[in-house]
This record gives structure tokens, C-alpha cells and sequence, in this order.
């Protein structure tokens, strides 16, 4: 890789498992952490290298619970990838980030557990402790709110997300005390992936889609309508993404 070449990573979840049709890359395999979701989709867009990875694959075969996350930041590492930007389908528990609403989280509330969440495991040399105050990169967060700006596109810029185990959708109950407990947003996949890509040196931010409100906030069921809120949202995504290959 050049030293002038921008590079732009993207990360792919429910309702956007591809980005398009590009070069499919076979970069998979990341010893020891196993392997990749998928091999990166890589394009071209405004000068830029983007390399994307959808998270669950390109089949959405992989449960948020089994992905195999550090697989996945580690192949962006070893792609030489400095910026990823995360796409996560969440629901809401605030009236005003309401279903296709865009939010740019800044803080996480992690509820997941049993999930192979770090690269400091064994043999270590030393005690290692990520700082993760503030879990997203501020640098990066400012360049895609910039992005949003110049495309002329609604981005809410500060939430707390809270990210569940799934893959069951939360109770009632649960949406309340998330949103005692501070949570705007619920989803299932930016935890461990936000804290490996601190640890992997990767600069890191979570675009979440608003798909629905949280269990129990309207009536019917959950997801209902979700599919087709997230499907018209993505596009907005694709807009973002083109501006911030211009940014990075
Ligand atoms: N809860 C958790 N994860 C989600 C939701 C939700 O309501 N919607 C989309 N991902």
C-alpha cells in the first residue's frame, strides 16, 4: 500500500450485508483469531480504497453472539485499515430518534457476555488496559458528522448505546430498566467490536440505523416494518459513506 493511499473501512450488519458489486477479496484468515465473517468487498469510491466486511457475512449466517469479532478487526488490521466506520441496525427507546432516524453513538453500555472480547488473553508481558472513556474515536466521529453535513443528511451525533447478548429481541422490562440505566439505543453487535478495534489501534465510530422502538414502547410486535425502515435508511448510509471516502 502507498503511503499517500486513503483507506476506508466499513462494517456491514442487518440491512446492509452488501454494499454493492465490487472486487470480492479473499482475506480471510487471520492466525490465531480464526477467521473473517467474509473476504472484503473492496471499491473505489472518491479516490479512496474502501474495503468492506459485513459482520454477520455475506449470508448473514453468524448470530451476533458468534461472530468471531476479533477475526473480523484483526483482518482490517492486517489490510493496514486506520478508519473503520460501523453500520448497526438498533432499536430506540427515544421518541426522537425514532425509526430511520441516523445516530452517531458516543458512549456504549455493554450487556453481552461469553464473547471472545479481547486480544490480551495469554502470555502477556505486560498488564494490558485499554483507556475506553470515551469508546469511539473523536477524530473519526468529527469527520463523519462532517461527511453528513456536506450530504445534506439528519445525523443525531451523541447517544448512549446499549448493547445486549441477543439474539432474542429484550422484554419489556428490559427496554425500561435500559433506558433507567441511560441506554437511547439498544443493538447486539458493537460490543466487543468497538473495544477490540481500540485495542487493534484502529480509529472506530457506530453509525446505528434506527430500525424500530424497543419492546414494549408501541404496539405490535417489535421488528414489525423493520426490514423496509432500515432498507430506505441504507440508502442515506451509501450517501454518508461517499462523502466520508472524501474525508478520510
Ligand atoms: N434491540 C436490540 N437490538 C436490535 C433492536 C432492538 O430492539 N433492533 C435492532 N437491533
Amino acid at each position: 500500500m502507498s503511503v499517500t493511499e486513503r483507506v476506508l473501512g466499513l462494517i456491514g450488519g442487518t440491512g446492509l450485508d452488501r454494499l454493492g458489486e465490487g472486487q470480492e477479496l479473499e482475506l480471510r484468515d487471520t492466525s490465531p483469531w480464526g477467521k473473517a465473517a467474509a473476504g472484503f468487498t473492496q471499491f473505489e469510491l472518491e479516490g479512496t480504497k474502501l474495503l468492506f466486511l459485513p459482520r454477520h457475512g455475506y449470508d448473514h449466517r453468524f448470530a451476533p453472539h458468534r461472530i468471531n469479532y476479533r477475526a473480523n478487526i484483526m483482518a482490517f488490521k492486517n489490510a493496514g485499515v486506520s478508519n473503520v466506520l460501523a453500520v448497526n441496525a438498533v432499536g430506540s427507546t427515544m421518541d426522537e430518534m425514532s425509526p430511520g432516524s441516523l445516530v452517531l453513538a458516543d458512549q456504549i453500555i455493554d450487556y453481552t457476555w461469553g464473547r471472545a472480547h479481547t486480544y490480551y488473553e495469554d502470555d502477556l508481558q505486560e498488564p494490558e488496559h485499554i483507556d475506553f472513556a470515551q469508546p469511539f474515536s473523536d477524530k473519526f466521529r468529527t469527520k463523519v458528522i462532517q461527511a453528513a453535513e456536506a450530504a445534506n443528511i439528519v445525523l443525531i451525533d451523541k447517544a448512549v448505546l446499549g448493547v445486549t447478548q441477543g439474539p432474542r429481541l429484550e422484554t419489556a422490562a428490559e427496554v425500561k430498566k435500559l433506558k433507567r440505566d441511560g441506554c437511547d439505543l439498544i443493538g447486539m453487535t458493537t460490543m466487543p467490536e468497538a473495544s477490540l478495534a481500540r485495542e487493534a489501534g484502529i480509529a472506530y465510530a457506530s453509525l446505528c440505523v434506527v430500525g424500530n422502538m424497543g419492546a414494549g414502547l408501541v404496539e405490535g410486535s417489535t421488528i414489525d416494518g423493520m426490514d423496509e425502515v432500515l432498507h430506505i435508511a441504507m440508502q442515506q448510509v451509501r450517501l454518508l459513506v461517499k462523502e466520508l471516502a472524501k474525508q478520510v
